[in-house]
């Protein structure tokens, strides 16, 4: 059907925008109020039934209207009641908007609807983009402020050029509402603006699937039943946050791995941030969210446009499973900066040393590390200024003499020697009071004179939305990789946001916006001044993960817990959105340093190998026999990367309701196919087990059932209808935390 019908069509007579995936239909229409309203979202259907569906009654029309379709982004005006995705207050105090439809723009994938206030020069283009190889809809707002720019407003401290607020020459006088009835123009006070408002199709009931968790238990999978009730996601930390994530799907409670509607959405931004999801006493539920939490205002000044960042949409009719490829391949194809190159093995001596770092005794570890195999040395916290434990230092981008007598030079030789990489821990955004940096520029810090600062981690949080702290940062960090010869980077945030004032600015909740651009835009520019530099996205562990970090990071560390039974819950929660390849993952010591535990080498790997393995334990202490051992892991982890970072991902189990924790005694797989067929890895793990409760089979519905498949490891043949529909003999190890790596390889029966 795509080979026909182009990507984007919009109908000016009836006000009919359709958006074409491969496998789905998004359609808006412009309502005769001027609003445009969803009208369809789901499996295609013909052009000419959707424009037979009636026009979406308003929300506006009546305060007692029950089934009025949902607004795509409702403005806070008319008989709307449920949570708005606009709110804005003008400089006389009136609140709302009211829309005149301006026309539409549709350009190859991308659509933009222009909605102008009907009085106030305020217009908003309502902007979608979709692509001919995925079924994820973009979607994001632009709010322009379209009376002429005031030649004397000069706003101390704002950035010219900012990213997020720019000056755009080509809206004004286009349209009707520039500028009647308001005097001299004044600025536009917002005080929310989303990147989009979806809504699900009428189902009998709703369930909601999201990520919550805490530092060290990031991306626990939750399937709540949704309440007739407002429920907010959000994070009011300037962080995404360990305790949720900006995802989420909506099913009708029925949907499993395998089967059933799934509508899942993603927004791409690493700051503070809201979803409201919706559902009303007549059963229509509707999600609005985007940057920015409740409370914060931005001021829009005539002649500015404020864009939010990207919040993505997906349907799909065949699962979870189907949902999390489908984004896999979405953040691959559209997110991820090198998606194509092999995330290397890593050590990182964060576990091994913490703050006691010198250059003997990384040197040490760079030479053991190299000897597993390793293609990545890191070194991790403790390296600069005073730093020998977390009150002192941070800021001070210097290394410590005492450690590194000659600088860093002989320790990035010396990896670099080994056949390794150089990577370096760092956390720009944050500095000690106890520091050079902090001594001479107090007033960087996110404060208010007012308020006692509170200290997290013995930190508080530099203001990037400052020109010069972002310059500051800009310069020594490219400072650092330039001088080191540093490969990569490991950037770090380890607290919120508190008391984030801006002293003397007139519009201080702006750097809620510009701090996350100011941190995208070092990232971009370090990328493009250092090509072949790589950066691992950390905030106490997997505090900022989302698609909007990932455009400029390969990978994310996704918890300090490097514990294996609790990690292959994480694992799985992340697996939700992200792919493997940017999952970073470490085997460490036994018993581990967060929780104790002990468990073999064996089951250790094969956890981390799940995803971009790396190694993270004290390996002077590792025997000689258990270096052997990680050695052959390595080797094996590298034979199948191609497939666990390039293929596709299947989550085999455990069968259960979605969000159920997983039970200590199930059996959890993951499947990874090369996106051919040919070549499979099949990584099992049963954390412990009940006396007779042998493993059952795995069944793998990815197969082929009329293939055959040769496990090279135990050379024998199995049939693909077997595997797929009777399962894979998992060959369990008896006891605790048993694990198997599987290869399959269709062949053809001789
Ligand atoms: C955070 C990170 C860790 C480590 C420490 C260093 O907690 O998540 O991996 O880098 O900081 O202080």
């Amino acid at each position: 059907m795509l080979d026909t019908l182009p990507p984007v069509t919009f109908d000016a007579a009836l006000g009919l925008a359709i958006l074409r995936t491969p496998h789905t239909r998004y359609v808006v229409r412009i309502g005769s109020d001027g609003s445009p309203r969803h009208l369809y979202w789901g499996r295609p259907l013909d052009d000419a039934v959707l424009a037979r569906l009636p026009e979406p009654a308003s929300p506006a029309a009546s305060s007692f209207e029950a089934d009025a379709a949902a607004d795509e982004l409702a403005p806070q005006s008319g008989a709307r009641f449920g949570p708005a995705g606009l709110q804005v207050r003008f400089g006389d105090g009136t609140r709302g908007v009211q829309w005149r439809f301006a026309g539409a723009t549709v350009d190859g994938g991308e659509l933009r609807l222009r909605l102008d206030d009907r009085r106030r020069p305020l217009r908003a283009e309502l902007c979608y983009r979709v692509r001919p190889d995925s079924d994820v809809v973009e979607r994001w707002t632009e709010l322009t402020h379209t009376a002429p720019e005031a030649a004397t407003d000069s706003e101390p401290g704002s950035e010219p050029g900012s990213a997020s607020v720019s000056v755009s020459g080509s809206v004004s006088g286009s349209g009707s509402g520039s500028g009647r009835d308001t005097g001299p123009a004044l600025p536009v006070t917002v005080e929310r603006l989303d990147s989009a408002s979806w809504t699900a199709p009428a189902l009998a009931d709703y369930r909601l699937s999201h990520l919550v968790g805490g530092w060290n238990s990031e991306f626990q999978l939750r399937g709540d039943r949704l309440p007739v009730a407002e429920t907010v996601l959000t994070s009011r930390r300037g962080l995404t946050g360990h305790h949720a994530n900006p995802w989420l799907a909506l099913d009708d409670g029925t949907a499993t791995e395998e089967r059933g509607e799934v509508w899942s959405t993603a927004l791409a931004w690493s700051g503070s941030w809201r979803v409201t999801v919706h559902r009303d006493p007549v059963g229509r539920t509707t999600w609005t969210g985007g940057f920015g939490h409740e409370g914060l205002g931005w001021t829009l000044r005539p002649g500015e446009t404020l864009r939010t960042p990207v919040y993505a949409g997906l349907y799909t009719p065949d699962g979870f499973g189907a949902a999390s490829r489908g984004w896999h391949a979405y953040v691959r194809r559209h997110v991820l900066p090198e998606p194509g190159r092999d995330r290397p093995v890593l050590y990182n001596s964060w576990e091994a040393t913490g703050f006691d770092v010198d250059q003997d005794g990384q040197m040490r570890l760079a030479r053991l590390a190299a000897g597993l195999g390793a293609e990545l040395f890191v070194l991790d916290d403790g390296w600069f200024g005073a730093r020998r434990d977390d009150g002192a230092g941070l800021g001070d981008w210097t290394p410590r003499p005492e450690a590194f007598p000659g600088g860093l030079g002989p320790l990035a030789d010396e990896v670099h020697r080994l056949g390794m990489d150089f990577g370096l821990w760092v956390e720009p955004e944050m500095v000690n009071r106890d520091s050079e940096l902090y001594r001479a520029h107090p007033d960087w810090v996110l404060h208010s004179p007012e308020l006692d600062a509170t200290e997290l981690r013995n930190q508080l949080v530099l203001n990037f939305a400052r020109p010069e702290v972002a310059d500051w940062a800009w310069r020594t960090l490219d400072g650092l990789v330039r001088e080191n010869r540093v490969d990569w980077l490991k950037w770090d945030a380890n607290r919120a946001f508190t008391e984030a004032g801006w002293a003397g600015h007139p519009d201080p909740d702006r750097l809620w916006i510009d701090h996350t651009r100011a941190v995208y835009r070092i990232m971009d520019r370090l990328r493009a001044a250092h090509p072949g530099l790589r950066i691992e996205a950390c905030a106490g562990g997997g505090g900022r993960a989302d698609l909007g970090i990932l455009a400029r990071t390969d990978q994310v560390w996704v918890s300090d817990n490097t514990d294996p039974v609790d990690r292959i819950g994480i694992q799985d929660g992340f697996s939700r959105l992200y792919p493997a390849q940017a999952m970073a993952s470490w085997v460490t010591d036994s018993p581990n340093t967060t929780t104790g535990r002990r468990t073999p080498l064996r089951f250790r790997f094969h956890v981390a190998m799940a995803g971009a393995l790396g190694i993270g334990g004290n390996l002077t202490e590792w025997t000689e026999e258990e270096l052997a051992e990680a050695a052959r892991f390595v080797a094996q982890y590298k034979s199948v990367r191609p497939l666990v970072q390039h293929g596709i991902q299947h989550r085999l189990g455990p069968a259960g309701p979605v969000g159920a924790a997983i039970a200590a005694s199930a059996v959890t797989a993951v499947h990874y196919a090369a996106p051919d067929g040919g070549d499979h890895v099949v990584l099992a793990w049963r954390p412990t087990t009940r006396y007779g409760h042998a493993a059952a089979p795995v069944r793998l519905p990815a197969l082929d059932p009329a293939a055959h498949y040769l496990d090279p490891d135990l050379d024998e043949v199995h049939s693909g209808a077997v595997l797929v529909h009777r399962g894979l003999d998992l060959r369990l190890p008896a006891g605790d935390h048993a694990s198997r790596l599987i290869r399959l390889r269709r062949v053809t029966p001789s």
